[in-house]
């Protein structure tokens, strides 16, 4: 067979499964399902939803029951308890197998860019049909349809890739929201972290590309997008005609139909003027910027390879907060960075303090193979790590009770998001800046912006009541 290109080619090989999985479903008498299992950040998250675009398109019914006849684990290896959940979860997974040989199991992403992990897969976990990386995910029809044609196990995973392939299927979890890829991979090498090891380098998508896909999805009732890369003030640099993240949001911000622009994650260094201007102007784009710290630490930030310093982060959150009034900030910090002091931490809950974040991730240092970090010397005792983090933990949490409380009886606009599955009668939605609020209401405003009064601040939510 000849292809004039990927998108093709993989059309034809979900074609040839389509026809397999019939006689299956001919052979039992009914459909067959599968189950993709997300774990991680929100670019695995739109991944999955186009590994079942997928699955759907060759005839597979989506479930969240693991009692499947395909499973397939989306891994993260950002920290190592990511790593953990996914070998506990596969023992699980192998009873399960075991009453049903003919059952496929299938792993990808982040964790399978790792050759130990591989290695270990195929030495103690036998019964793993499939295993793929984060490059070629769009391959997935191809090499289900070489597993069920072979019967053996199928391993395919590149090193890295220039490819990005547009135009397969995908399915959405929710009808009124969506992430969209804008970039793929990372080039800055923090010295801790992972991810640009398993993927790959920066690479920016077409504004064209991105355009066309939003279009498409507010055709389709979606009001609300997330613009996902790893760092997206770097957006648009090494295409061929370059633009910038800030004159991509202006574009996206022209198109008609689409209520709210959210975008994740802001790398503090490439932050630009030019973009606080675009946000400060914009009736779409959120108030809201998820601006992660990792230390407050200038010692430490230069061995993170951060390239900005306490005093720069501060100015820049100083910066946002005068030109955007009521933006929320958030963040992410780690605790326990290889020979992070007591003094270094204790900048960290200065800058904590001075930035007044809305919330916080907080994490225990990680050590991944690979990376820089990893051989540094004086990594900080577990018991210490331990006191910094519930320390940083409780002024977090205190600041954030006291942000939300200051919206307490205003009046917000609100995207209905979803049922509220503790109290009857209640749906829950989030206002601009990324809160949720819980109030009374029907079932059919979900995907629609309303004005909610916020009546009682709940330390990290509110509940509320519509107002006209
Ligand atoms: N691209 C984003 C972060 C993606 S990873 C950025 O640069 O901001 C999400 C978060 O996981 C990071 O912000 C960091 O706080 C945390 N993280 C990454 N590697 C880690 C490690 N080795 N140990 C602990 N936390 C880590
Ligand atoms: Fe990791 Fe740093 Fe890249 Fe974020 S910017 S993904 S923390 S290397
Ligand atoms: Fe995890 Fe990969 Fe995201 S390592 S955080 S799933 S990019």
């Amino acid at each position: 067979m000849s292809f004039t290109n990927e998108t093709e080619k993989q059309k034809y090989y979900i074609q040839k499964c389509k026809e397999l999985v019939k006689i299956k479903e001919q052979q039992y008498g009914r459909k067959l399902s599968a189950c993709v299992v997300t774990f991680g950040c929100q670019m695995n998250f739109k991944d999955s939803e186009k590994l079942m675009g997928i699955l759907s398109e060759i005839g597979y019914e989506e479930t969240d029951d693991e009692h499947a006849d395909l499973v397939l684990y989306n891994t993260c290896t950002v920290r190592e308890n990511a790593n953990l959940k996914v070998y506990g979860r596969l023992g699980y997974l192998s009873k399960i197998k075991e009453k049903n040989p003919e059952m496929i199991i299938g792993l990808c992403g982040c964790m399978m860019q790792e050759p130990q992990v591989v290695e270990k897969l195929n030495k103690s976990y036998r019964f793993i049909d499939i295993i793929f990386g984060t490059h070629n995910i769009f391959l997935l029809a191809q090499l289900l349809y070489e597993r069920l044609i072979s019967g053996h196990k199928v391993e395919d995973i590149w090193d890295g890739t220039t490819e990005i392939v547009e135009e397969l299927p995908t399915v959405r979890k929710y009808d009124f929201k969506s992430g969209v890829n804008i970039m793929y991979g990372c080039n800055n090498f923090c010295s801790y972290c992972i991810v640009p090891y398993v993927r790959g380098r920066e690479r920016s998508r077409n504004p064209e590309d991105i355009i066309d896909e939003i279009k498409q999805l507010v055709a389709n009732g979606v009001v609300e997008i997330m613009l996902l890369g790893q760092n997206v003030n770097s957006y648009g640099k090494t295409l061929e005609n370059p633009i910038t993240f800030a004159q991509l949001l202006q574009r996206i911000e022209d198109i008609e139909g689409l209520k709210r622009i959210r975008f994740m994650t802001s790398h503090p260094k490439d932050l630009s003027d030019e973009l606080i201007k675009v946000m400060a102007k914009s009736k779409k784009i959120c108030k809201q910027m998820h601006l992660p710290l990792q230390s407050g630490s200038s010692r430490l930030l230069k061995i993170m390879n951060r390239h900005y310093n306490k005093e720069q982060y501060l100015t820049l959150v100083e910066k946002l907060r005068k030109e955007i009034p009521d933006i929320g900030i958030t963040t992410d910090i780690i605790v326990g960075f290889p020979g992070e002091t007591e003094e270094d931490f204790e900048e960290t809950l200065d800058v904590v303090e001075k930035a007044q974040y809305d919330s916080a991730f907080t994490f225990i240092y990680s050590k991944r193979s690979g990376t820089p970090a990893a051989k540094m010397p004086d990594q900080v005792p577990e018991d210490v790590v331990k006191d910094r983090f519930d320390r940083l933990l409780s002024l977090v949490n205190s600041i954030s009770k006291e942000k939300t409380k200051a919206l307490e009886g205003s009046v917000q606009e609100v995207l209905v998001e979803e049922v509220n599955k503790k109290i009857p009668g209640y749906v829950s939605g989030r206002l601009s800046n990324n809160s949720v609020v819980h109030f009374p209401a029907d079932v059919s405003l979900i995907g629609s912006l309303v004005n909610v009064k916020l009546e009682e601040a709940k330390g990290f939510y509110y509940m509320g009541e519509m107002v006209d």
